[in-house]
């Protein structure tokens, strides 16, 4: 099939690369001149596993192509894919201006029947919008499709090339044919390929990243409550996770989720609601929980160093907003940072990844390590807020010897609090008494 992507952010790129990998043909239009000479020259523009190997096999092979004119991108396409920014407004609404001016240019620009589709996260009555500003000047047939993603970042090829589920929203029997055939290769194993209204496939996007926004909410404020109450939270999570239907998955608590997509979807459906004249009180406390929790570690260190902040040095591991991945959106880290400089302490930082994007927002605030050790030196104590495998099993005796106070503010959870015990840690996690 001829397919065209508009927009080659993160979620456009890995869609064009893995709909190439099954053979279909794939053109990705953006209108940043510098980034489609980057990618027609081989270059990924994202960090991503496994998308390097997929996108050069690719592009060697004739299957993607890159374009900043729009009008030579879709002439050929059967599908377009909508792949746009959709950044909260001042309101916390999503910002549509991007995909409904691509759609209009598509209105006069397209002369046969195409089927346009929304990947963008994108509110409920969206496809209607689209519909509507494709039609002011449109002379061929169309159909509009709402089929939101579920990739995560880091682990995005696997997520699209094996989909849980595939949810495609159309009023359309031709679009749901066209759609059906281009998404067979993908559900080969039985995942269902699920089809519904537009209207329902837009808020299944958002109740699904708000449900997990909520399950880690709800398992952050159990992680408090063990701490008052004496319990640990690892084992009420296996105790809980066992029963299928709440499921193990996506009960660790930590340091409050970050990243491009929660926080500003369960905001996007908070806002949703409100103009609904409806109050979702649950998700008001997922966002209000998930604010405080960034900064969970805080007491603690402070009420580790007595003499207050002022003056101390810290080592901090990690700062993307979670492992395999440079984003540092909304990334606890950051807030931690911020806390820290403001009681006048310095912070020396690692991330294996997400060093350059820091460097840019956060300047020389913080001092940048070469690497994981040398961020230790002359450091009061260690603080751990992205669980990067690399930070599973360290040199534990180079850690005691270069920090000046064996102590590990961990906000993931990554060591047994026994053995740090035995190791002569004063060692603080989430939920687990020490
Ligand atoms: C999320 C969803 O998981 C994807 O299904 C969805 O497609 C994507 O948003 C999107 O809307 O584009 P992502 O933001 O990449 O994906 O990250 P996740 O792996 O879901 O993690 C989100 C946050 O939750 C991270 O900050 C992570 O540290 C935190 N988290 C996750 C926890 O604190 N505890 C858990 O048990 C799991």
């Amino acid at each position: 099939m001829k397919i065209t992507v508009v927009g080659t952010g993160y979620v456009g790129l890995v869609t064009g690369t893995c709909f190439a990998e099954t053979g279909n043909e794939v053109t990705c239009v953006d209108i940043d001149v510098n980034k489609v000479n980057k990618l027609s020259n081989g270059q990924v523009t994202i960090y991503e596993p496994g998308l390097e190997k997929l996108f050069e096999r690719n592009l060697k092979e004739g299957r993607l192509h890159f374009t900043t004119n729009l009008a030579e991108g879709i002439k050929d396409a059967q599908v377009i894919f909508l792949a746009l920014p959709t950044p909260p407004g001042a309101d916390g609404a999503a910002d549509l201006s991007f995909v409904l001016k691509v759609a209009e240019q598509l209105g006069k620009i397209m002369t046969d029947y195409k089927v346009i589709v929304d990947k963008s996260t994108v509110p409920v009555g969206t496809a209607d919008k689209v519909r509507a500003a494709i039609a002011q000047n449109c002379k061929t047939e169309f159909d509009v499709v709402s089929n939101p993603e579920f990739l995560r970042e880091g682990v995005a090829v696997d997520d699209f090339m094996k989909p849980d589920r595939v949810v495609i929203g159309t009023g359309s029997e031709r679009a749901r044919k066209v759609m059906g055939e281009l998404y067979a290769p993908y559900v080969r194993q039985g995942n269902p390929i699920l089809y519904m209204d537009e209207k329902s496939a837009e808020l299944t996007k958002y109740a699904a990243n708000s449900f997990l926004a909520t399950k880690i909410s709800f398992m952050n404020e159990i992680a408090i409550l063990c701490e008052k109450l004496g319990a640990d939270v690892d084992m009420v999570r296996r105790g809980i996770g066992s029963d299928d239907r709440i499921g193990k998955r996506f009960l660790f608590p930590g340091i409050g989720y970050g990243g491009s997509c929660f926080p500003k979807d369960v905001q996007a459906l908070v806002k949703s609601s409100a103009d609904a004249a409806y109050d979702f009180k649950i998700l008001n406390a997922v966002m209000d929980v998930n604010e405080k929790q960034k900064l969970f570690l805080l007491p603690k260190i402070k009420s580790y160093f007595k003499d207050g902040l002022k003056g101390k040095h810290f080592a901090l591991w990690g700062l993307a907003f979670k492992p395999n991945t440079d984003d540092i959106r909304e990334a606890p880290a950051l807030y931690i940072i911020d806390a820290l400089v403001a009681e006048g302490a310095t912070v020396s930082v690692f991330d294996p990844e997400a060093m350059a994007p820091v460097r840019q927002v956060v300047g020389d605030k913080v001092t940048y390590a070469e690497h994981q050790y040398t961020c230790l030196d002359n450091a009061d104590a260690l603080i751990i807020a992205t669980e990067w495998s690399v930070f599973r099993t360290p040199d534990f005796d180079k850690i005691a010897h270069t920090l000046k106070n064996k102590a590990i503010f961990d906000g993931r959870n990554l060591f047994e609090v026994e053995r740090m015990q035995e190791l002569g840690f004063h060692y603080e996690s989430v939920g687990r008494t020490a």
